[in-house]
Order: structure tokens, then C-alpha cells, then sequence
């Protein structure tokens, strides 16, 4: 089912005045696709789940699920009569109740006849992979666990939408990573339209369709989750995406829509350009350290060049993030595990025209 959300707005009144939680949003989520709102703590991402899920009242706007109109300024559908299922941060699964009647509690307040209950209620948790645990008290479980039966418990109701505010948050790394795939993998074979709250940048790019990225209240950049990474328009995109370095600088004459030469404190950059950017104007380079080549000799060709001295690197396993400083900045690159560049004082660094993110020094 597509999910609509136009020119939504959020504020809520407090003690000590207003908060502006979001305003003027809009997104479509498309039938079937896992659709992600990736932002820092406050930026409004729950707001926005939970008025979707009729758990909010918005002030302004429109949104619709399946093409039905479930929140305008006329009509305002509560959560049960919306086509939703919810997952929340905390497991909320009830601890006085088995694992069963955890995930059977819906199906009994929509009054489902016990034999279909119980056929339901096992389908859901064969889903994810809990039917063995359906007698287990709730609380005897571990917290990876606990997500899975919360899971089981929205799905179901077969909904045709499920909405997850950051579901995976309270549970450790390694459990996090397993979760993420199985979650994508079996909404993806459910055809279930997923709306996905995060503030993880890597959950987001691995599980997602698309990604909208917010910060204040509304969406800054929304993008399948590669374009993302690659193509930023903002300073602050790419900055909560992956580590980047910025060299501010500015346009020099003879740019060009494709090539363009932006003057920096650490020297002149060839960049690939995607836009067209008066000469003159401020301009932020984008360089991600994975772009940098790193070597003790200075290259033979030329342009891009840096040279620096290491200042510090930590050794992370999959990579070393060794930080180089060149002049009054410290460069970040990412060396294999096994390079002894980081042991060298003194190295070159250079980076391709098409590793530049040219952007607009104004954001
Ligand atoms: N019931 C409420 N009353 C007052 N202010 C609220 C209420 N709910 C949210 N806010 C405020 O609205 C803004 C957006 O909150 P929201 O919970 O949507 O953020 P979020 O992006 O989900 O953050 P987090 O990642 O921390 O969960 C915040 O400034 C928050 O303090
Ligand atoms: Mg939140």
C-alpha cells in the first residue's frame, strides 16, 4: 500500500513554550518499499511515525494509506482503524503473558475465533523464527528475543503497512546486524510497505529503499541509499552519512557543468561538478577517506596532490583510520590493515576529480 504525507505539520505546546516539531513535510512511500527517516535525536522522526499511526494529531497537512484519507484537517481515522502495525524501541510486550498470548492479544481484542487465532498467532511466530518459544513467560527472553516477539505481534494482524521506530537500538552490535537483514528479508517476501525510524546511518543504508534524510523538522535530502552516499546536497548530508572531509574554498574562473577547479587553503582541487557554480562563490569539497590514496612517494601525476604528516592513527581491525594533517587540517583516510603507511612521517595524498563533492558553501 502507498503512504502519502503531505505539508505535514507538528507543534507541540509545552510548559515553557512551543516546540515546532515538524512542519511542512511531504514523502511517498511506493507499495512494498522500505522506506527509511534517518535524522539526529529531536529532528521530529517519531512525530512524523506516530502521526502516521494516528497516535498524533497533526496540525496541518495530509496523509493517506491504500489512497484512503486517514488524517486532513476533516478527517482523523484512530489507530485501529488504520491498515498499520507498529514497532517500537522498547519491546512493550507484556510480561505477565506467555510469548503466545503476547502475539495472540490483538487477534482476541479484534475477536478472531480461538482455532484461527491459534493458526495466526503460530504463523507469526514461525515468521521469526520463535514458534518453539510460544509457551515461554515473555520476560524469560532475551532482548533480541523480545524484538522478535513484538515483530510477531504486528505482523499478526497481516497489516498492509508496519511502521518501526528505531526497533533495534536497545539490542548489542552483533545482534543488530543479524536483525537488520532478517527484518528486510521477510518484510521484503511479505510485500509489506515498511516506514522505518532510525538515527543509525548504517542500519539505514543496509535496509533500505530509500532514505530521507531530516534535521529540524523536515527532510534535507531523500534518496535510495547509495545516491545518498555518493551524491550529498548538503553539508550536513554527507557529514551524517559516513566520515568525510571538507576543504572550503572557492569557485575559480573556467568552471564548467562537468569540470570545475576549486581553490582551497591546501591548493587547487580538480572536481567533477554536477552543477553549474559562479566563479567566485563559496564551495565546500567533500572528500571521503576511503577516496584518498595515501603512498610515501610523491604520485607522478599531479593534480590533487597533498602532502602531510600523520599524526595519528587507530588501528580498527577492518581498516586503520590514519589522520594526516595537512596544514591547519587533519585528513582522515582509511588504510588497509595490514599498510605501515601510518608508520611514515611524511606522505602524499591525492584523490580523483570524481571523488569531489562540490557543494554550496551557504548550508
Ligand atoms: N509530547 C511532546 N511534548 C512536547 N514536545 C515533544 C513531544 N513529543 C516530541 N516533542 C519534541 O518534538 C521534537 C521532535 O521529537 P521526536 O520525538 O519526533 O524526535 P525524534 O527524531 O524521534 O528523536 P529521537 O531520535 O531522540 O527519538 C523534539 O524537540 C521533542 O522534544
Ligand atoms: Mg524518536
Amino acid at each position: 500500500m502507498k503512504v502519502t504525507v503531505r505539508g505535514l505539520a507538528k507543534t507541540f505546546r509545552t510548559m515553557d513554550g512551543k516546540v515546532d516539531a515538524i512542519h511542512d513535510l511531504s514523502f511517498e512511500v511506493q507499495p512494498g518499499q522500505f522506506y527509511t527517516l534517518l535524522g539526529p535525536s529531536g529532528c521530529g522522526k517519531s512525530t512524523t511515525l506516530r502521526c502516521i499511526a494516528g497516535l498524533e494529531r497533526p496540525d496541518a497537512g495530509e496523509i493517506t494509506i491504500g489512497g484512503q484519507v486517514v488524517s486532513s484537517s476533516s478527517v482523523f481515522l484512530p489507530p485501529n482503524e488504520r491498515p498499520i502495525g507498529m514497532v517500537f524501541q522498547s519491546y512493550a510486550i507484556w510480561p505477565h503473558m506467555t510469548v503466545f498470548n503476547n502475539v495472540a492479544f490483538p487477534l482476541k481484542q479484534q475477536k478472531v475465533p480461538k482455532p484461527e487465532r491459534e493458526r495466526l498467532v503460530m504463523e507469526a511466530l514461525s515468521l521469526v523464527q520463535m514458534a518453539d518459544l510460544a509457551p515461554r513467560p515473555a520476560p524469560n527472553l532475551s532482548g533480541g528475543q523480545q524484538q522478535r516477539v513484538a515483530l510477531a505481534r504486528a505482523l499478526v494482524s497481516k497489516p498492509q503497512v508496519l511502521l518501526l521506530d528505531e526497533p533495534l537500538s536497545n539490542l548489542d552490535a552483533k545482534l543488530r546486524e543479524e536483525l537488520r537483514i532478517e527484518i528486510k528479508e521477510l518484510l521484503r517476501r511479505l510485500a509489506i510497505t515498511a516506514l522505518y525510524v532510525t538515527h543509525d546511518q548504517a542500519e539505514a543504508l543496509a535496509m533500505s529503499d530509500r532514505v530521507a534524510v531530516m534535521f529540524g523538522g523536515q527532510i534535507l535530502q531523500e534518496a535510495s541509499p547509495r545516491e545518498l552516499y555518493l551524491k550529498p546536497k548538503a553539508r550536513f548530508v554527507a557529514q551524517f552519512i559516513g566520515q568525510v572531509n571538507f576543504f572550503e574554498g572557492k569557485v575559480l574562473p573556467g568552471s564548467s557543468h562537468g569540470m570545475g577547479v576549486v581553490q582551497t587553503a591546501q591548493g587547487d582541487f580538480h572536481c567533477t561538478m554536477s552543477g553549474v557554480m559562479p566563479s567566485g562563490s563559496g564551495a565546500l569539497v567533500a572528500v571521503r577517506p576511503e577516496s584518498i590514496m595515501v603512498s610515501a612517494e610523491q604520485p607522478s601525476n599531479g593534480t590533487n596532490v597533498l602532502q602531510g604528516q600523520v599524526e595519528k592513527s587507530v588501528f580498527l581491525g577492518d581498516f586503520i583510520d590514519c589522520q594526516i594533517r595537512v596544514g591547519a587540517q587533519l585528513v582522515h583516510t582509511k588504510l588497509a590493515p595490514t599498510s605501515d603507511l601510518c608508520d611514515a612521517d611524511k606522505v602524499f595524498l591525492q584523490f580523483a576529480a570524481h571523488a569531489c563533492i562540490v557543494l554550496p558553501v551557504s548550508d
